[in-house]
């Protein structure tokens, strides 16, 4: 294994491994044995129930049509900065603590840049595994803040940084080059985000060392607002609108609070702004299809595709009119926790797709695996899915759940533009309908089994609400049945997500409800958990 514990130049880092390389080529042929390369895509706001995928075509052929297409991927937290932390530690939000997008939420914070960036799938890969490593685009959203470091604050782990001040935008942002400040203006042909981050991410593959394996991360800003396409797509999807689903502009009657706030029906100009927003997203997606295309054309040039992996995902999904929300993510539904994820690579076959239920916790330790490093070292709560990828896993006796955590973000004062909501709540637009709220906090059970295609929520907000979806016979999510449900299954459903919210690394792992190997024992139960049970019976019945 090459050594590679500190953070160098690249140029110095490049001559220092070929000087190290020099022996073991003579001892082993160390290019020929070489680790396989990664190659992880992150777009940012992408979904895959509204048809999200759809311009990514040459994505889908590359990729997806050249090895894995997962079709039950979820994230651990529908919302950037928790999601992205996430699949940065391999944990759920419970235990690497970035809660919100704030800064006191943990995003980027003093707190987590010390106790979880030391622990992330890239710092183990360079550290640990030999790897180099390359960053470019958005990290986390309160990335350069001057109260955690600034733009000078290259975290741990990374050979080359190119990390984008704070939130997802096209034009006028300023990069941390390895920790220097550079601005960019609003000229398409010198600093268009996502076309940059191709260019720095092929001048990556021209200059790195050809003695180390390499992991790249490329996280791009589409199709996250402002939505700014390239000059030469934006006219196209011209007719294209938000599709008009069973679950499009009707009221969710029997939902949270949030929900039942929501005017139905949208207004027009709220219908016209979504439409509007949802043909931009598709736009600066085309963008992005231009990149991976440039991307693995040139992994191909330089005869390093056979030995690549490349991950294709999203930190969220997103939504456009389902239950009358103009748009946002943050909410438990499928539009908003389900992700695209395709995986190519070396004893991948083509044209393959996978019902497991795999989650954003699980990137990092497949990635470590594929790296030949032990997750179980780590205090990683997902799981490698590298086996699925190679066609050997058990498929029945894979993981039948994953949970999903998330924590609303409300505003202690009313918004002026909308008094009448009073404190608490937050993204209040178009037209005064909330998108989030304090209360707006839950976490859920996700199973997918062969017996069970099912979601169990809880609130914690005054009505300790409760939402049950069965996915299969309801795939948009139309009726709760929490109130009709068996009454068995929603206590061991209640059982196993307050278990999944104080688990740590193989306790997220261990058999769901609707696995046999399951065993559902009251006597476990106690404490809060022994309250939470009896509350949940008290507000069902
Ligand atoms: C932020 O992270 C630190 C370190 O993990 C933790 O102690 C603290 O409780 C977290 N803050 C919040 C608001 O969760
Ligand atoms: C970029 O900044 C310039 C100068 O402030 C401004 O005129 C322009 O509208 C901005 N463009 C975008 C797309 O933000
Ligand atoms: C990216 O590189 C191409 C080819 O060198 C160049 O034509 C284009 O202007 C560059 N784009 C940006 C945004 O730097
Ligand atoms: C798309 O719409 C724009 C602006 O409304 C218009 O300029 C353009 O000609 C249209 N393009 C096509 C292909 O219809
Ligand atoms: C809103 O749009 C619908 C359908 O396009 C139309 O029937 C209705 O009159 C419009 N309402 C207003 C207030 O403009
Ligand atoms: C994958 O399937 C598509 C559509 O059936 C086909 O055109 C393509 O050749 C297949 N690709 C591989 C690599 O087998
Ligand atoms: C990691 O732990 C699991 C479960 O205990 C075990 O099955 C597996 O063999 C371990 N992996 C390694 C590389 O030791
Ligand atoms: C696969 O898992 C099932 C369920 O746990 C078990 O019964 C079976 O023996 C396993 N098959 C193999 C080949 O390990
Ligand atoms: C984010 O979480 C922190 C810690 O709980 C809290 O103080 C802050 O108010 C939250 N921010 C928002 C916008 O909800
Ligand atoms: C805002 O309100 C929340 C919920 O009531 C509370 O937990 C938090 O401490 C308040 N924050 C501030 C800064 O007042
Ligand atoms: C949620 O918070 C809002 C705003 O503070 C409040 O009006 C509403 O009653 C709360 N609902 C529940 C169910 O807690
Ligand atoms: C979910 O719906 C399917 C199809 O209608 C049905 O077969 C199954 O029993 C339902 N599951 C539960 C837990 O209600």
């Amino acid at each position: 294994m090459a050594p590679a514990g500190r953070r160098l130049p690249t140029p110095l880092s490049g001559l220092l491994f070929l000087f190290l390389s020099a022996c073991v080529t003579v001892s082993g042929g160390a290019a020929a044995n070489r680790k396989p390369n990664i190659l992880l895509v992150l777009a940012d706001d992408l979904d895959v129930a509204m048809g999200g995928m759809t311009p990514l075509a040459k994505t889908k052929k590359l990729i997806g049509d050249a090895g894995i297409t997962f079709t039950n991927a979820f994230v651990a937290s529908p919302l950037c900065c928790p999601s992205r932390a996430s699949i940065l530690t391999g944990r759920y939000p419970h235990n690497h603590h970035v809660i919100n997008n704030t800064l006191e939420g943990n995003c980027s914070s003093t707190a987590w840049q010390k106790s979880q960036e030391p622990l992330t799938f890239p710092a183990l890969l360079h550290n640990q595994a030999g790897y180099q490593t390359f960053f470019a685009g958005k990290y986390l959203n309160q990335y350069g803040d001057a109260k955690a470091g600034g733009l000078g604050h290259v975290p741990l782990g990374w050979t080359q940084w190119i990390g984008l001040e704070r939130n997802s935008k096209y034009y006028n942002y300023t990069l941390s080059v390895n920790g220097k400040p550079q601005s960019h203006g609003a000229d398409y042909s010198k600093d268009y985000l996502t076309d940059v981050l191709a260019n720095v991410s092929l001048e990556f593959l021209k200059d790195k060392s050809s003695y180390q394996p390499f992991f790249m991360m490329v996280s791009t800003p589409a199709p996250h607002s402002p939505w700014t396409p390239a000059p030469q797509y934006q006219n196209t999807y011209n007719n294209t609108k938000a599709p008009r689903d069973p679950n499009f502009n009707v009221h969710g009657k029997d939902k949270h609070w949030l929900i039942r706030q929501a005017k139905t029906p949208m207004s027009n100009s709220s219908v016209q702004f979504l439409d509007n927003a949802f043909r931009n997203r598709w736009r600066t997606l085309l963008s992005v299809d231009d990149l991976v295309e440039r991307l693995v054309r040139d992994l191909e040039a330089r005869k390093e595709l056979d030995n690549t992996y490349i991950f294709f995902t999203s930190d969220n999904g997103y939504h456009t009119g389902q239950f009358s929300l103009p748009l946002d993510k943050r909410q438990l539904y499928e539009f908003d926790i389900r992700v695209p994820l395709m995986v190519r690579g070396p004893n991948i076959k083509p044209n393959q797709t996978s019902p497991l239920p795999v989650a954003n916790v699980d990137l990092g330790p497949t990635m470590l695996d594929i790296a030949g490093y032990d997750v179980n070292k780590t205090q990683m709560d997902g799981m490698s899915f590298l086996p699925v990828l190679e066609g050997r896993a058990n498929t029945s006796s894979w993981r039948t759940d994953v949970l999903v955590e998330y924590e609303g973000e409300g505003h202690n004062v009313s918004d002026p533009s909308c008094p009448v909501l009073g404190p608490g709540v937050s993204e209040c637009f178009p037209d005064c309908v909330c998108e989030d709220s304090f209360n707006n906090t839950y976490a859920c059970v996700r199973t997918v089994a062969p017996s069970a295609n099912l979601q169990y929520c809880e609130f914690d907000d005054k009505e300790v609400f409760v939402e049950v979806y069965n996915v299969t016979a309801d795939p948009y999510q139309l009726a709760n049945i929490a109130k009709t449900i068996d009454q068995e299954v929603l206590e061991r459903m209640n059982h196993r997500l307050m278990m999944l919210q104080s688990c740590s690394g193989p306790s997220c792992r261990t058999p769901g409800v609707y696995d046999s190997r399951y065993r559902f024992d009251p006597r476990q139960m106690f404490g809060s958990h022994r309250t939470r049970l009896s509350r949940l019976r008290h507000v069902l019945k």
